[in-house]
């Protein structure tokens, strides 16, 4: 394989503050000063992968401005291979404008810039690339038929896709869901994808995989992750950390499963290593800045 992951998603500065307390609506409360950092759900995860050692490549847009700068260099920094990201004259860079509580939890408004221009025609032609990876790894912040262009060009040249359906759309396209192997959820996405709001993981993932979905695995925050893949669901424990900040957790576990299942691990074997990897990228500020390196897990 050229790349053990290929991503193929969005790039977005991250513009954060923190806060002692959200404003509610029609509100004004002040804030620290403003973060500028890498991140994008597309860009987080090769990011992550590319940090712990993957051979990483990135498909994405971003603009000809500071921000698609700023994102180009965290890639470059991280080791991602830059070719397939393409730098768009006069088209904004993604921006996400991110209010951290003091919990650590964030709340994320996404200006999708640039991202919404990545098209079906972009990934046509990175068809060698997707075809040349063990696995490609997709989110939805970028335009739909998009997405669906990679999961049928990954399906063609049997390339494994790992889904993250973030953010969740109400239903799922049932020929995205049948693709996922596997569809990575948190438990909103969860919830809302299944179709059952108030039921256990384990049931969740039940009905995920009656679905459509090859395996699912639903991130549980602090609690781990809980695995269905051939057999009986697998409960990954969760590891105890001081979360400073979740920005991106979900990205970091996202991007470090897709490389250990390049490398052949079972789904269960990728999710405990991802869960340590999630675990470590709360414990600092940021996405991408916080994602650690292969020693620094160690
Ligand atoms: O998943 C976290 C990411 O969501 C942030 O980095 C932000 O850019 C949004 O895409
Ligand atoms: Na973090």
């Amino acid at each position: 394989y050229d790349y053990e992951v290929l991503v193929i998603g969005s790039a977005n500065a991250d513009l954060t503050v923190r806060v002692d307390r959200r404003p509610g609506p029609g509100e004004t409360v002040l804030g620290t000063d403003l973060v500028e950092s890498a991140g994008g759900k597309g860009a987080n995860q090769a990011a992550a992968a590319a940090r712990l050692g993957a051979r990483t490549a990135l498909l994405a847009r971003v603009g000809d401005d500071a921000f698609g700068q700023l994102l180009l260099e965290a890639q470059h920094a991280a080791g991602t291979e830059l070719r397939h990201v393409l730098v768009e004259k006069g088209a904004r860079t993604g921006t996400a404008m991110i209010v951290v509580g003091p919990d650590g939890d964030n709340t994320i408004v996404v200006s999708p810039g640039a991202n919404a221009r990545l098209s079906p025609a972009d990934v046509r032609a990175a068809r060698e690339a997707v075809a040349a990876s063990a696995v490609v790894s997709l989110q939805l912040e970028i335009a739909p038929e998009t997405v669906r262009t990679a999961v049928e060009t990954a399906t063609e040249s049997g390339t494994r896709v790992v889904l993250n359906p973030s953010p969740a759309p109400e239903s799922l396209d049932p020929g995205l869901l049948a693709a996922a192997d596997p569809l990575v959820v948190n438990e909103h996405e969860a919830g809302l994808l299944s179709g059952l709001p108030d039921g256990t993981p384990t049931d969740q993932a039940h009905a995920l995989r009656d679905r459509g979905a090859r395996s699912v695995v639903i991130t549980l925050g602090a609690e781990g992750a809980l695995v269905l893949d051939t057999g009986a669901p697998v409960h990954v424990p969760g590891i105890k950390v001081e979360a400073v900040d979740t920005t991106g957790a979900g990205d970091a576990f996202t991007g470090a499963l897709a490389l250990r299942l390049s490398r052949g691990a079972t789904l269960e074997n990728a999710a405990r290593f991802a869960v340590r990897v999630g675990a470590a990228s709360v414990t600092r500020p940021g996405a991408q800045p916080s994602y650690p390196t292969a020693e620094e897990l160690a």
